[in-house]
């Protein structure tokens, strides 16, 4: 007997969007000059009207964080600054709810994942990093570690809030202040973000937040009075701001893309790897720069996987990201989704196999089935580019040796899973993986305090844990 789920809609009563958003400079939003809209991917709703920031808004920003900086920020205690940093933390508990539904009405991802995962990992960031805020001088880094001034900070689209709270969180608790830019199909959330910092009386130019488009984050990377830079995103732009850095004396920590190999050894078992390979790359649409978008498998027990992930594939349930039953939710662009067509339509080209299970998918808005791909060799282009969508390659190993060397053949290096009933072969592989984060018999599993970031072309430097905040911060004595 089958049952039907009812549709479960969360209700959007909740949220409150304006018709138009400013900019959010010295505590107070100041209107824009040019707008550009922000849709729901899932309807192609117009939400709202976003400013477009130019060189003279962050010029203002960069000014109030400098002020903020030098008059209030770097004369507090660590003690005092961590006090600030609870209350955001408790505000952002007790509005979870509201930016849940605000998170998947702009970005398309299901509201179990932003209730669920999202929101508390944002909170758990500013409980964890309160914590720090005046222990700093047991961080490893000597004696009275001090900031570097303002902090311009860069943000994609794919988790817009918890993004933000990687980044503003270990600024704030280490004594820098921020200039925030987040991506522009994306920016409410980091809005509704600036009145919470009203809301918790953080000094005014304590957080800046600057809407806009990659011209705006040039101006915050180029920006003579910003100290740090923070960016996630594209390898692409990683590149670009490390070059245009170059000979500065700014520091910086670019996390970039992945293309991370999940390896299933024939001792694995089964049904729980299954599982962890639907949430490797179908958890929030694989739009994870961490997804595990190459499944790695040993030939004896490929077929056997397969037919077991196809069945569990069946089940995804796509649609409303509101309906609290749905798993696979929208494509954050048009953008987005004709970047996936188009590398599909490579691994058909190049002869690999695609498979999706039956499903209906909205005319409006954007959408791509969960697929997987096998018969996949190490020179197609699916099993070498981010895809960035709910698009598995599947490659085959017989040696153990052989699986590491498949894995590692990649200009990335950020996550790696490895599923196997034996310690001793998980200890043996993750010694040789080149990837910044392991999962052993998991996958996608984030904590503040474990450091997140990649070798190779996955970036530079680790976020969170004690490793993160060393960059917000000088050694002491
Ligand atoms: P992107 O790297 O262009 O955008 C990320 C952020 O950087 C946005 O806030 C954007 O406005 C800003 N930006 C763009 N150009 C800039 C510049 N020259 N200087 C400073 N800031 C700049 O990523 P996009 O175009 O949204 O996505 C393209 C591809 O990048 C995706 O298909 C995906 O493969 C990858 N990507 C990876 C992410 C990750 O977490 N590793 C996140 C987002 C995208
Ligand atoms: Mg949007």
């Amino acid at each position: 007997m089958t049952f039907e789920y009812a549709p479960a809609p969360e209700s959007r009563a909740i949220v409150d969007i304006k018709s138009k958003y400013g900019h959010f400079i010295d505590g107070k939003f100041l209107p824009g000059k040019k707008h550009f809209p922000t849709i729901n991917p899932a309807t192609e709703e117009v939400l709202s009207q976003i400013s477009l920031g130019g060189a003279s808004d962050v010029d203002k920003a960069v000014a109030a964080a400098q002020k903020a900086y030098t008059k209030t920020w770097s004369k507090l205690s660590g003690k005092e600054r961590g006090k600030y940093l609870y209350r955001i933390a408790r505000i952002l508990q007790e509005r979870a709810r509201e930016f849940a539904v605000l998170e998947t009405l702009d970005n398309g991802k299901p509201i179990r994942e932003t209730r669920d995962i999202d929101i508390p990992l944002v909170a758990a960031h500013f409980f964890y990093h309160a914590g720090w805020a005046d222990k700093l001088d047991y961080a490893g880094l000597g004696k009275s570690p001090a900031p570097h001034g303002v902090a311009g900070q860069i943000i994609p689209w794919n988790f817009p809030l918890l993004m933000l709270a990687w980044k503003v969180a270990p600024a704030l608790a280490t004594g820098n202040t921020v200039v925030l830019k987040p991506a522009e199909t994306t920016s409410l959330t980091a809005l509704l973000f600036a009145e919470v910092c009203q809301q918790a009386e953080l000094p005014d130019g304590v957080v800046n937040i600057v809407t806009g488009d990659g011209s705006t984050g040039a101006a915050i990377v180029n920006h003579p009075g910003i100290h740090k830079i923070a960016f996630t995103g594209s390898t692409d732009v990683g590149k670009k701001i490390a070059r245009a850095i170059a000979g500065t004396n700014k520091k910086a920590t670019l996390e970039l893309g992945g293309k991370g190999a999940n390896i299933v050894f024939d001792d694995a078992p089964i049904d729980e790897t299954v599982e962890g390979i639907v949430n490797g790359i179908f958890f929030n649409q694989g739009h994870v720069c961490c997804a595990g978008s190459r499944l790695i498998l040993q030939e004896s027990i490929a077929d056997e996987l397969i037919e077991k992930l196809k069945i569990r594939m069946s089940k995804i349930r796509i649609g409303d990201p509101l309906d609290k039953n749905t798993d696979l939710g929208a494509i954050n662009s048009r953008e987005q989704l004709s970047k996936i067509q188009e590398l599909a339509t490579a691994g058909d080209a190049e002869g690999a196999e695609r498979w999706s299970p039956a499903c209906t998918l909205s005319a409006k808005g954007f959408w791509f089935a969960p697929t997987i791909f096998t018969g996949v060799t190490q020179a197609h282009r699916i099993a070498r580019e981010e895809i960035f969508g709910p698009v598995l390659s599947v490659l085959t190993f017989r040696t153990p040796q052989e699986a590491i060397e498949k894995a590692n053949n990649t200009p990335f290096g950020l996550s790696a899973g490895v599923w196997s009933e034996k310690g001793s072969r998980i200890l043996w592989a993750t010694q040789q993986l080149r990837a910044g984060v392991i999962w052993a018999n998991t996958f996608n599993k984030f904590d503040p305090a474990s450091p997140f970031g990649g070798y190779k072309e996955s970036g530079w430097g680790r976020e969170g844990g004690k490793h993160g905040l060393a960059a917000y911060l000088k050694e002491g004595k």
